[in-house]
C-alpha cells in the first residue's frame, strides 16, 4: 500500500496553528511578526513565490513587506537596502528571493543579511551551525521535508538516503539533516549530482530518495526499490496546452513510481506547501527570540 505524503493538508494544519498563536499574541498586546522579502527582477516563478509568501503572511496574521526592485539594481544598492532592514527593529525575518541577476553575487548578498533575521537559513553562519548540529534557522524546504517525514513517522534511522542534487538551498542542507544524530535523521546519506556515474544503481539501493535536481520526471520506476520513500522537490514549469501555458512537473515520474513506493510526495501538494510553512515557522521563531517569548 502506498501512502501519499500530503504536504498540502499538513501545511494547512500547521499554518492554522501559527494563525492561532499569532492571534493569541496580538490579544496579549504584542505586535505581529513581520517578514520582509526582496525580489530583484521579474522572473515568473520568483514573482509567484514571493506573492504566495505575502499571501501566507496575511493568512497567519504576520505583517509583510515586499521590496520589488528593478533587474538593473546594483549589488551595492541591494546591500544598502538589506542593511537598512537589518537595523529595523520591527522586522523579524528577511529573505532575498533567489536566483539573483547574474551581475549580483548571491553569496555576498546572503552573507549581508543579519544571521538574527536569516529566516531562509542561507547565511554562512546559519549553514555552519546546521552542519555542527547547533540550533539555527533551517532553510525552508529541508525543514518542510523533515516535518513531513516526522509527521508520517517515516523510519529514517539506519536507512540509506540518496539525495539527488547538491544545491545550497535543498540538497546540501538536506544531506546534513538526514545524517544528523536525530529523528528524522540518522540515515546513511549519499549525495548524487550531475557527475555521478552510476546514479541508477545508487538510487536502486536507496530506502529514501530525495530528488532535488530540477529535471522533470527524472526519477523513473526502474531507479526505485520496492517499498522506498520518495520525496520530490522538483517544480519545473513545462509547456502545456492550458490557460497558463505551463504545468508544474516534479523530478519524479509519479505515475510510474507511486505503486513501488511505500511513501511518496505528489507535485503539486507535497513539498511545496511545506516549504511555505517552513518560512512562516522560522519567522515566528525569530520573532519569539527577539521578544523573549518561549
Ligand atoms: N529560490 C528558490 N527557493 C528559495 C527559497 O527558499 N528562498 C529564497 N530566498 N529563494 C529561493
Amino acid at each position: 500500500m502506498t501512502t501519499i505524503l500530503n504536504g498540502k493538508e499538513l501545511a494547512k494544519e500547521l499554518r492554522n496553528e501559527i494563525k492561532l498563536e499569532v492571534a493569541a499574541l496580538l490579544e496579549q498586546g504584542h505586535r505581529p511578526p513581520h517578514l520582509a522579502a526582496i525580489l530583484v527582477g521579474t522572473d515568473g516563478a520568483s514573482m509567484t513565490y514571493v506573492n504566495s509568501k505575502e499571501r501566507d503572511c496575511e493568512f497567519v496574521g504576520f505583517k509583510s513587506t515586499v521590496l520589488r526592485l528593478d533587474e538593473s539594481e546594483t549589488e551595492e544598492g541591494l546591500i544598502d537596502k538589506i542593511e537598512a532592514i537589518n537595523n529595523d527593529p520591527d522586522i523579524d525575518g528577511l529573505i532575498v528571493q533567489l536566483p539573483l541577476p547574474s551581475h549580483i553575487n548571491s553569496d555576498r548578498i546572503t552573507d549581508t543579511i543579519s544571521p538574527d533575521i536569516d529566516v531562509d537559513g542561507f547565511h554562512t553562519i546559519s549553514v555552519g551551525k546546521l552542519a555542527k548540529g547547533m540550533d539555527t534557522y533551517v532553510s525552508a524546504t529541508p525543514f518542510g521535508i523533515i516535518k513531513l517525514l516526522e509527521s508520517y513517522k517515516v523510519d529514517t534511522s539506519g536507512k540509506h538516503c540518496v539525495v539527488i542534487g547538491r544545491s545550497n538551498i535543498v540538497g546540501r542542507p538536506m544531506s546534513i539533516l538526514m545524517s544528523a544524530n536525530s529523528y528524522p535523521g540518522n540515515s546513511t546519506v549519499t549525495i548524487c549530482h550531475s557527475r555521478t556515474s552510476n546514479l541508477k544503481e545508487i538510487c536502486k539501493s536507496a530506502d529514501i530518495i530525495i530528488a532535488a535536481l530540477g529535471k522533470p520526471e527524472f526519477v523513473s520506476a526502474d531507479m526505485v526499490k520496492e517499498g522506498a520513500t520518495v520525496i520530490d522537490v522538483g517544480i519545473t514549469r513545462v509547456p502545456a496546452d492550458n490557460e497558463k501555458g505551463y504545468r508544474l512537473a516534479g523530478d519524479v515520474d509519479f505515475d510510474a513510481v507511486k505503486d513501488k513506493a511505500e511513501f511518496i510526495t505528489p507535485v503539486p501538494g507535497g513539498v511545496g506547501p511545506m516549504t511555505r510553512y517552513g518560512l512562516l515557522y522560522n519567522t515566528l521563531k525569530s520573532y519569539k527570540i527577539k521578544a523573549g517569548i518561549k
